[in-house]
């Protein structure tokens, strides 16, 4: 009830000054939220972290890391706060992120916009918690080496963390892709590595990889994830693509989200499932709204999933819903999430 209300004024707003209402309203700690939700089915691992549930909040949501007590509570089964980098930066100009209503999607171009590593790491530091906590490793844009600010980011926040991921696949740096290509990433995951190896506790490592990628260039990433060690790939982030959209503002610059990427995100999933064997956990990140998407994207290979754009058509506590719904699914066809992930990857291949 507080949340559709909450819905209807939010999505007459400016979508930018509605998401920072809305890490207000949840910094408050007044909202109704119900904890974590678990059931022996529910319950999983991700690279050898214990989860209650598989369905984890994306990256980019809370990027300062502001609102985690209350996030903890709001039904994920992980949160992964960021993009942080080294430095404070202010992003892009405004205005920077849209709603394409019609299309139950968004399109940003944010630019990593976060109050910098040190302000980050000192809330992480103090933020109570319920479900494992990971943040989302940037670069500065103005960086003379970027790939060095990851294995930074991770040397300074490491100590507060569960998990941390690489991205290398926000469209909204310029070049930052690039760090993709074979060469570029095996030095990078390779400084990041060093730096996680030198923490008193090392964490899983993940890398979140675009969905804009060929099957050439996917194979090479498996192939290098493998031999650096990381614990997992996120598959995926935004997409350039603007395939079938009827929204007014399908014409902005930036990443789009939400509906509109859940069939490619879930092929690059099934693909990287295939890629690697089903020894590399994955995360499948994408459009994901429903359960049966959450579902889908568990049989096509993940391990867990992550959502964000869903949260902007029908509420924070859509996380919840989800695991509950998973769960009730999960009993009637006498299964756990393990058993389910990978169970149908060949139809997304
Ligand atoms: C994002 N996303 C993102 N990803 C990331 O790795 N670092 C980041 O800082 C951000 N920032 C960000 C801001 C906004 C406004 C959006 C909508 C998205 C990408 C996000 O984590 C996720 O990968 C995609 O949005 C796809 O999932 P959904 O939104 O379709 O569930």
């Amino acid at each position: 009830m507080w949340e559709r209300f909450g819905l209807s004024v939010m999505q007459r707003m400016d979508p930018e000054r509605a998401h920072a209402l809305a890490i207000a309203a949840l910094k408050t700690g007044m909202l109704p939220l119900g904890g974590p939700v678990t059931s022996p089915r529910l319950a999983t691992t991700l690279a050898g972290l214990p989860l209650p549930n598989p369905v984890g909040l994306a990256a980019g949501f809370d990027k300062n890391a502001e609102a985690i007590p209350a996030l903890s509570r709001a039904g994920f089964g992980f949160l992964e706060v960021g993009a942080a980098t080294p430095r404070a930066q202010v992003g892009n100009a405004k205005p920077r992120l849209f709603r394409l209503t019609e299309d139950a999607a968004a399109i940003n171009r944010f630019g990593f916009n976060n109050e910098g590593m040190e302000a980050i790491a000192a809330r992480l530091a103090a933020a109570p918690r319920l479900v494992p906590v990971g943040l989302n490793l940037g670069a500065n844009k103005d960086s003379a080496d970027r790939a060095a600010d990851f294995a930074r980011v991770l040397a300074h926040c490491g100590p507060h963390l569960d998990f941390a991921t690489v991205n290398v696949s926000s469209p909204n740096t310029e070049r930052l892709r690039e760090l993709q290509g074979r060469a570029a990433l095996e030095g990078l995951l390779a400084g990041v590595m060093e730096a996680n190896a030198g923490l008193a506790r090392p964490v899983p490592v993940l890398l979140k990889i675009a969905p804009d990628l060929e099957e050439d260039a996917l194979a090479e990433i498996a192939e290098v994830a493998r031999a650096s060690g990381i614990a997992g790939i996120v598959a995926t982030n935004t997409t350039l693509s603007r395939d079938g959209l009827s929204s007014r503002h399908r014409g902005e610059a930036g990443g789009l989200s939400g509906q509109p990427l859940f069939e490619r995100s879930t092929r690059v999933l099934a693909k990287l499932h295939r890629l690697t064997g089903g020894t590399l956990p994955l995360v499948g990140v994408g459009g994901v709204a429903s359960v049966e998407q959450a579902w889908e994207k568990l049989r096509a290979g993940a391990s867990a999933v992550q959502l964000y754009t869903g949260l902007v058509y029908a509420g924070i506590t859509l996380g919840a819903r989800i695991a509950q719904g998973l769960d009730a699914r999960l009993a009637a066809e006498g299964k756990t999430v393990n058993e389910l992930t990978g169970t149908g990857v060949d139809a997304w291949l």
